[in-house]
């Protein structure tokens, strides 16, 4: 057998969507399914990492050989996160909530006949990468995601510095291109030194080049 490249390192990831709360009974959801980061998570387990993966709410199975936590909020999220550090790497895929209800109710919003809808007023969740990015116990390799509908390059390419990442894994998920809940992936890594381009290829694929990517990056002396 194989020696596996990233056996004794230690990686956390998130993936998924996550679940703001409006009131017990209701919430504010994406539609990330899960699949291109849990992949990634059992493809990094295959070459020998572990992996501690911070999943939001996934009708999908745990990765095999990943270890999970569940979480639903993006809060929930950054705490377990930050549980995992120092790691050797992380990577985000995540479609974190960009904001989250200002006011939680704690009972469930009655709908009172003859009285004005709701309104509800939103605040901004932590950005659970550029926290990893800028922390004091920053992984070498920071790798996090972008799906964007437009400007693709341009926008992960700003993301590298505010966020403090060495990759961005770009890729479009306008509704014409399938990419969330769907079974492909056409992704670009956009790095300081430029962007690499991949072909179409299955989520599974992008999992296994990412790995092999990541693990290559690792056993080198600077990334
Ligand atoms: O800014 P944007 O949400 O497009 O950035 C996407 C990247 O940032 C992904 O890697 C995602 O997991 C991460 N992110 C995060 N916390 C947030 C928002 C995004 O970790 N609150």
């Amino acid at each position: 057998t194989k020696p596996k490249p990233l056996f004794g390192k230690t990686i956390v990831m998130t993936s998924g969507p996550t679940h703001e709360p409006i009131d017990p009974v209701r919430y504010i959801a994406n539609r990330s399914s899960g699949k291109q980061g849990h992949a990634i998570a059992a493809a990094l387990a295959r070459l020998g990492a572990t992996v501690h993966l911070v999943s939001g709410p996934v009708t999908i199975a745990d990765p095999e050989g990943v270890s999970v936590v569940h979480v639903e909020s993006a809060r929930e999220m950054r705490d377990a996160v930050e549980q995992f550090l120092p790691a050797d790497a992380a990577v985000m895929v995540a479609a974190v909530a960009d904001w989250r209800t200002a006011n939680e109710a704690g009972e469930k919003i009655k709908k009172q006949p003859g009285e004005v809808v709701p309104v509800l007023q939103m605040i901004e969740n932590p950005d659970i990468l550029a926290g990893v990015g800028h922390n004091k116990k920053r992984p070498r390799l920071v790798v996090g995601f972008a799906a964007e509908t437009q400007d693709l390059l341009a926008n992960a390419r700003k993301k590298l510095d505010r966020k403090g990442a060495d990759w961005i894994v770009a890729n479009d998920v306008s509704h014409s291109s399938g990419v969330m809940g769907g079974d492909r992936n056409a992704v670009r890594i956009v790095t300081r030194s430029g962007v690499e381009e991949w072909p179409d290829m299955s989520k599974e694929d992008v999992a296994e080049r990412l790995a092999a990517k990541i693990a290559a990056a690792l056993q080198t002396i600077e990334v």
